[in-house]
């Protein structure tokens, strides 16, 4: 039987969706002024699309990697050329400039190198290869995330309590989401009866996006302050914690939103599993360990200010590492479209991604 026979109402709790493809833009669901402003910003070329990346417009690992690929597509209307390998070359400047957006989620480059690979294969019809490979992308993604979603509830016993960090739904991926798809999943299924959602400072993914996101689909979930969560788990209300991963290494190394490996931490400390959902897509098997991701660090200024509001004295400083790197000791497991990684090692990893 296929996990997904015994499934649910994808659609039921799954309403959000943060990138359109017009025909001729790139519409982007403004993650910047969510959740008091809902609109999408059009994106009429790459450029357009690499600065959405970098601005985190669009953010979330597998998003950036879909926006990206439709990048690409947009990219390709600023040039002539007879046949796919032409196209490449012609392509470079723009595909080097989309790639270099945002360092440590894999899928960015990931998504750009098959869109490399579609051209290099293609002739004349090169332009339709490119437009069907961005979609198939994101066909893709959605269907790894509601895989993926069945996988990891049937991991959580009924009636679990269960702590997310960052946003890593519907608004960061295709639909559905990885982490938050397999609270969709769970929660349709009588086995999550309690949601958590840390606030994650410094840019709020969960304050403004994560129990937005839960809130449009009638899912209840609580804020916490992200230093609430050690405490929360001493109350014994979370059984899991569940979050996405922006790259996951050839040994389960995991970097994922800051905040993630402090939460790893005392999960272990507290007896609270901890489980990483991301698609294949975000397996990274040519890099061996977490200390070789690079890690994005980003201005000060999201620490010094609130909404354009400075509130910190002036003439403070601040170090801003947007992600950090769980070790694959502290994860009780990794969940993917291609199977579930128990207690992640080298060997466990290569049992399933090959290499
Ligand atoms: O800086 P962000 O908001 O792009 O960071 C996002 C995360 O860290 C997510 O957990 C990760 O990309 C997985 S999203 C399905």
């Amino acid at each position: 039987m296929d996990i997904l026979d015994d499934a649910f109402d994808f659609d039921r709790y799954d309403h959000v969706r943060p990138i359109r493809w017009t025909g001729d833009a790139l519409e982007l669901l403004d993650q910047r002024h969510l959740p008091f402003e809902v609109g999408y910003a059009a994106c009429r070329d790459s450029d357009e699309v690499a600065a959405a990346i970098h601005a985190l417009t669009v953010r979330g690992a597998p998003a950036i990697g879909i926006a990206a690929a439709w990048g690409v597509v947009l990219a390709a209307r600023t040039i002539e050329a007879g046949d796919g390998a032409a196209a490449l070359h012609a392509l470079q400047p723009a595909l080097e400039r989309l790639n270099a957006a945002r360092p440590t989620a894999v899928n960015l480059a990931w998504a750009l190198a098959r869109m490399r690979r579609v051209l290099a294969g293609a002739g004349t019809g090169w332009r339709d290869a490119l437009e069907r490979e961005a979609r198939a992308i994101e066909a893709e993604d959605l269907a790894a995330n509601r895989r993926m979603g069945a996988a990891g509830a049937a991991l959580i016993a009924p009636g679990s309590g269960v702590l997310t960090h960052c946003n890593t739904g519907s608004l960061a991926t295709a639909g559905f989401g990885t982490a938050l798809g397999v609270i969709r999943a769970g929660v349709a299924q009588g086995r999550i009866a309690r949601v958590f959602a840390g606030e994650t400072r410094p840019w709020n993914q969960g304050a403004r996006l994560t129990v937005w996101e839960l809130h449009q689909d009638g899912i209840e979930a609580t804020l916490i302050a992200d230093s609430a969560a050690a405490h929360l788990m001493k109350t014994g209300r979370v059984q899991w914690v569940v979050v996405g991963a922006d790259r996951i290494c050839a040994n389960g190394d995991t970097a994922n939103k800051i905040g993630t490996y402090q939460l790893a931490i005392a999960a272990r400390h507290h007896g609270v599993k901890f489980m990483v959902v991301a698609p294949s897509s975000t397996v990274d098997m040519d890099t061996a360990s977490g200390e070789l991701i690079e890690i994005e660090e980003r201005d000060p200024a999201e620490l010094l200010a609130f909404r354009g509001t400075r509130t910190v004295a002036e003439g403070v400083d601040a170090w801003n590492p947007v992600f950090d790197v769980t070790p694959h000791a502290l994860i009780d497991a990794i969940v993917t479209e291609r199977g579930v990684v128990e207690r992640p090692d080298v060997d466990r990893m290569r049992a399933v991604f090959g290499r």
